[in-house]
């Protein structure tokens, strides 16, 4: 199954993305994930990406389109992935088409109003060491304030403050939401409610994929 999550900041794409991946044997390939890890080593595309990412900013889609083509040539992608975040311009959805013209099966949106948006990203917190994602009252960890899958510690994205969320939900409906259209109109395009708890979005999207826990 070749994936692609499209949904706003803090839908849900990354929890979500977690249970497919385990249930469907296949990589999540998060460009998200990616670039906070360059930016933690200090490399050069992470003091690039950070200039934006700070700020709520896409960076630049010649710099992502790369990473992800380097990532799509590993050999656990070859029976398919779930990319997440990624593309998130009608630019990148193009040259991924492009790169690959069986890139993608389906293209699932995860419908979440802006008014529940705040409230997921302000409360989220990120393991600092396996990067598990939690909720500080929707989704919290069995541990409290250590992960209960490694016993990391939880952090607050960098992202995550009021100022920057409100940017990123602006960018993403000028320039992530038309994708949306793009995928509709090549017939893949597949939306689900992102609204009620974490197992009940968890087994709409399994219904929509035809997975199912056993696979
Ligand atoms: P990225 O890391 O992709 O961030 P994002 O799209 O803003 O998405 P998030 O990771 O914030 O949210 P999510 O939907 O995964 O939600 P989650 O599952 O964590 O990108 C970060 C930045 O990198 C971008 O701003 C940009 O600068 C750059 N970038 C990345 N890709 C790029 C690209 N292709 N081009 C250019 N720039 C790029 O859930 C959120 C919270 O809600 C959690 O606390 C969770 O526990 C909770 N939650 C989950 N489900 C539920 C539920 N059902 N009910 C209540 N709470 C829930």
């Amino acid at each position: 199954m070749k994936l692609v999550f499209l949904g706003p900041p803090g839908a849900g794409k990354g929890t979500q993305a977690a249970f497919i991946a385990e249930a469907a044997k296949i990589p999540t390939i998060s460009t998200g994930a990616m670039l906070r890890e360059a930016i933690a080593n200090k490399t050069e595309l992470g003091k690039t990406a950070e200039a934006y990412t700070s700020k709520g900013e896409l960076v630049p889609d010649e710099v992502v389109i790369g990473i992800v083509k380097d990532r799509l040539t590993e050999a656990d992608c070859k029976n398919g992935y779930i990319l997440d975040g990624f593309p998130r311009t009608v630019a990148q959805a193009q040259a991924l088409d492009d790169m690959l013209p069986d890139a993608i099966d389906v293209a699932l949106s995860l419908e979440v109003p802006d008014e529940a948006i705040i409230e997921r990203l302000t409360g989220r917190r990120e393991c600092k060491n396996c990067k598990a994602t939690f909720h500080i009252k929707n989704n919290p960890s069995a541990k409290g304030d250590v992960c209960d899958k490694c016993g990391g510690e939880l952090i607050q994205r960098a992202d995550d403050s009021l100022e920057t969320i409100q940017n990123r939900m602006s960018v993403y409906h000028a320039q992530t939401e038309p994708i949306k259209d793009y995928y509709k109109d090549c017939g893949k395009l597949k939306c689900v409610n992102g609204v009620g708890s974490v197992e009940e979005i968890k087994a709409a999207l399994f219904s929509a994929l035809g997975l199912s826990e056993a696979l």
